[in-house]
């Protein structure tokens, strides 16, 4: 048994006394000093350095250079920025490529996959993977004619899925297993390695969306052999809204396959503007058109950010920070009919924290407007507390705990409707 953590706010500021990344908190843009913003996991805060370089771009790039900024770095920012996304998903050179969307990135790759091992009739996933990658898979699956089985191999808790129950789902029809690293709902950490060598050793291709864990949790992705991964740059690497996303293939496979979607940026030379397609050798050839700049050169300050502070410290912290909460659930929280809807041990945890309760979309709502806290709510009944170790102190963290205790114990949110917002 060990011992639980101190539940006073001296402690929580002793935690943040002795935070070696606190430094970090001041790079972020706190318009409102007041508000505990826990939703790091969904859209990340706003870095300074992202505003200087923004209104540079604007005002010099676009403003002053205009077209000839093709010239001056924007051509190779996919490459540039996914050489940092690299360092981030323990991937060597040549290998990431930011563009797209998410959704976008995982269509393309799916259909290569699937190409490249045609012969094989099942795809494996489970029933906690996020829906739009299921939806692109159920998409690719129509658009080759039917002629995949999905198998989502289901959750006995709502919370995980087994590794045995993962690992028996895939076999020799198998041709490629696609999942979450970690689960938006409940935040379960898949075991990387172990799934990855499971469908090696029967010949699948694996790939896996690193959106929840990217900037949050270690990732091998070559220590592990891992055949493709996708992933988006606007939760916890804090690249703004709809920021463009990332996509990496083993580079052994990069000469193997062809992405669906056959644009001139993924040609061998875009501006002998051949009429027939010959793709570009390496990674360019997932790129497909012109990408949206302004968003895409957001990213890099903050991925920036991201190297300095170093994965290893930040999943300390986010590790320290997750496991703190836990420790105030448990203590402030359970007694109130909360559940806790994430693992509890860390090793099998991302960095959000959901907990459980059956009002709880009105407690959400009570706790954005009327306690300035801002998590975010996931059907049913799930408050998704995210935590950000960039920006969140052991104090968020604390009175996070805190205010949701008073929201219940003072029935605040009972003046709330259970009717949705259209974004909860
Ligand atoms: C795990 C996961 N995959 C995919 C997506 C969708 O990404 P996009 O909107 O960039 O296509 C999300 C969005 O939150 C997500 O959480």
């Amino acid at each position: 048994m060990t011992t639980p953590l101190p539940t006073n706010y001296e402690y929580a500021q002793a935690l943040d006394a002795a935070d070696n990344l606190s430094r970090f908190r001041n790079e972020f843009v706190h318009a409102d000093e007041d508000l505990i913003y826990v939703d790091g996991n969904s859209l990340g805060q706003l870095p300074f350095r992202t505003i200087e370089r923004m209104q540079a771009v604007i005002a010099q790039e676009w403003g002053q250079a205009l077209i000839r900024g093709w010239n001056m770095g924007w051509y190779e920012a996919p490459s540039r920025i996914g050489a940092k996304l690299a360092q981030l998903v323990g991937a060597a050179e040549n290998q990431v490529i930011a563009c797209d969307s998410t959704s976008v990135n995982l269509f393309k790759l799916i259909i290569a996959a699937l190409k490249l091992r045609s012969d094989r009739p099942c795809i494996v996933s489970d029933t906690l993977n996020f829906p739009s990658d299921l939806y692109v898979l159920q998409g690719c699956v129509d658009l080759l004619g039917q002629r995949h089985q999905v198998h989502q191999v289901p959750s006995t808790d709502t919370i995980s899925i087994d590794i045995d129950a993962m690992c028996a789902a895939i076999d020799e029809t198998t041709a490629l297993v696609t999942l979450s690293h970690v689960v938006f709902k409940s935040g379960f950490l898949h075991d990387m390695a172990a799934i990855t060598k499971r469908a090696h050793e029967v010949g699948a291709l694996v790939l896996w969306d690193l959106s929840h864990s990217v900037g949050a949790a270690p990732i091998e992705l070559d220590r592990c052999g891992v055949d493709f991964a996708v992933g988006c740059s606007y939760k916890y690497l804090n690249g703004g809204p709809g920021a463009p996303a990332f996509l990496y293939v083993r580079r052994d496979l990069q000469d193997q396959i062809t992405s669906p979607i056959w644009g001139w940026l993924g040609h061998q030379t875009p501006f002998t503007f051949d009429t027939d397609y010959e793709p570009a050798e390496g990674m360019s050839k997932f790129l497909s058109g012109t990408p949206p700049m302004l968003s895409l050169l957001a990213v890099e300050p903050a991925l920036d950010l991201m190297l300095e502070a170093g994965m290893e410290s930040i999943r300390h912290k986010s590790v320290g920070l997750s496991s703190y909460f836990i420790e105030l659930f448990d203590a402030m929280l359970a007694p109130l009919n909360f559940t806790l809807g994430s693992p509890r041990a860390a090793a099998q945890r991302g960095s959000h924290v959901s907990i459980r309760h059956p009002e709880g979309y009105r407690i959400n709502r009570a706790l954005i407007d009327e306690m300035q806290v801002l998590p975010d709510f996931r059907e049913p009944d799930n408050i998704r507390v995210g935590i950000a170790p960039l920006y969140n102190s052991y104090s968020d963290i604390w009175e996070t705990a805190q205010r949701i205790r008073t929201v219940v114990e003072e029935e605040r949110y009972v003046h709330y409707p259970e009717q949705r917002l259209s974004v909860t």
